[in-house]
């Protein structure tokens, strides 16, 4: 039995797209830092339905993406269960701002800790339940850009697109490291949404984003290993 891992599952776009998911009778796993009604009601929902055989199975851990032994626990709980995960959606993120001349160490370390190294270490550590031609993904933005950051000239997102550049690296490293059992893995930008972090200005819902992301991510195919993703799935330029 396959399933879908997605992290940062409590609220924003990963809580809707655990929705979607499940919605769609797929196996979900949702990785949590905190507690939400509204994941718990997803819980109570399909935990009730699935008595009724309707739906997939959905599964919730707590995991801190600050913690590395948070890391190391959900993931070797995953392994005890020998789960095969299909798809895992590297969703979690924070966005921590200060413009030059404010720069501070802690801002750098914590943007790039959850945006960049968490993803990092829980791809390593859920590597050997990987199936054939799983597919990874990691949700970039438009700021991690270089090319067209030059153009960008007051943005105040410094450490966070800085820490959305490593993650893109990241792409490339795992698409090198995961050569062997054929995964997919790709950086993909869901755009301007209305969540915490996007704030309410922002132009695309989450429940229009979720339907095109889950579209791009089914239609990957080989040739998107390693690439830079729009919401549509066409490629940004690094
Ligand atoms: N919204 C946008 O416009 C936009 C644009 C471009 C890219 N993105 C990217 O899309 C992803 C989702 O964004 P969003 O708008 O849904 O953000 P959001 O509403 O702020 O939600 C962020 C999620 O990440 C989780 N998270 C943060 N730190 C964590 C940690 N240490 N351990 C575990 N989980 C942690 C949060 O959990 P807690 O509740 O525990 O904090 C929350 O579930 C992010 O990677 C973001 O960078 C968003």
């Amino acid at each position: 039995m396959s399933f879908i891992l997605i992290t940062g599952a409590n609220r924003g776009i990963g809580l809707h797209l655990c929705r979607h998911y499940l919605s769609q009778r797929q196996n979900v796993i949702a990785l949590a830092r905190s507690h939400s009604s509204a994941l718990e009601a997803l819980q109570t929902h399909y935990q009730t339905d699935q008595q009724l055989d309707q739906s997939g199975q959905f599964k919730v851990y707590q995991c801190d993406l600050n913690q590395e032994e948070s890391i190391q626990q959900v993931a070797e709980s995953i392994k005890q269960q020998g789960i095969e995960l299909e798809l895992v959606i590297h969703n979690a993120g924070v966005s921590i701002n200060e413009s030059f001349g404010n720069w501070t160490q802690k801002a750098f370390i914590d943007n790039y800790r959850v945006n960049a190294v968490a993803p990092a270490l829980l791809t390593q550590a859920l590597f050997s339940q990987f199936a054939h031609k799983a597919k990874i993904i990691l949700f970039s933005s438009g700021v991690a850009s270089l090319s067209e950051a030059k153009d960008v000239r007051k943005s105040a997102l410094d450490s966070y697109a800085m820490s959305k550049v490593a993650l893109n690296m990241l792409a490339v490293k795992l698409s090198n490291a995961c050569d062997g059992v054929n995964t997919i893995c790709c950086a993909i930008n869901p755009g301007w949404v209305r969540t915490d972090m996007g704030g309410q200005d922002a132009t695309q819902s989450p429940e229009e984003t979720v339907i095109s992301l889950t579209q791009t991510i089914a239609n990957l195919s080989e040739e998107k290993n390693a690439s830079f993703l729009s919401l549509a799935g066409e490629p940004i330029s690094w």
